[in-house]
């Protein structure tokens, strides 16, 4: 099983941006958890983060082309404007998990609304890093299996 993690703008930032919201952890040390976590479960983890809606579209794209099975993904700022990521994401038609490390829903009311959202199977907020873990194992489940 090859899922895909990616993740959009500032989130190479973590560990500097807004501590009260995302914590201490750095982008580094969020590949290394989902990367000991996959292993772990005999998934092949693919990272990618970008500040660049266009290059997520890519990202997303290319998950169709090269095997990927599912797809977690925190696309940042651009959850809240971006439809041509949802289009992606219905266009590759891949299982997806919408992640956000933040509880978005007890934020500002510009975001609120989630683009993404309607092309993903589940959505988790709040957790922190662990989010990405619960996504990961929800993605497996949905997939079928570990392998
Ligand atoms: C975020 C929440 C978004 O509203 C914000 O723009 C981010 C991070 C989160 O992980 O909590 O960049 O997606």
């Amino acid at each position: 099983m090859k899922i895909r993690i990616i993740n959009g703008p500032n989130l190479n930032m973590l560990g500097i941006r807004e501590p009260e919201h995302y914590g201490k952890g750095t982008y580094q040390d969020m590949v290394d958890l989902i990367s000991a976590h996959c292993r772990e479960k005999g998934i092949e983890a693919v990272f990618y983060q970008s500040n660049h809606e266009g290059d997520l579209v890519d990202e997303i794209q290319k998950a169709y082309f090269d095997g990927t099975d599912g797809i977690v993904i925190n696309p940042g700022a651009y959850t809240h404007t971006s439809v041509a990521l949802l289009d992606a994401l219905k266009s590759v038609r891949l299982p997806a998990v919408e992640v956000h490390i933040s509880r978005v829903e007890d934020r500002e009311d510009f975001r609120q609304v989630s683009y993404v959202r309607a092309a993903c199977f589940l959505t988790i907020t709040g957790r922190g890093l662990q989010g990405y873990l619960d996504a990961v194992d929800a993605l497996a489940e949905q997939l079928g299996g570990g392998q």
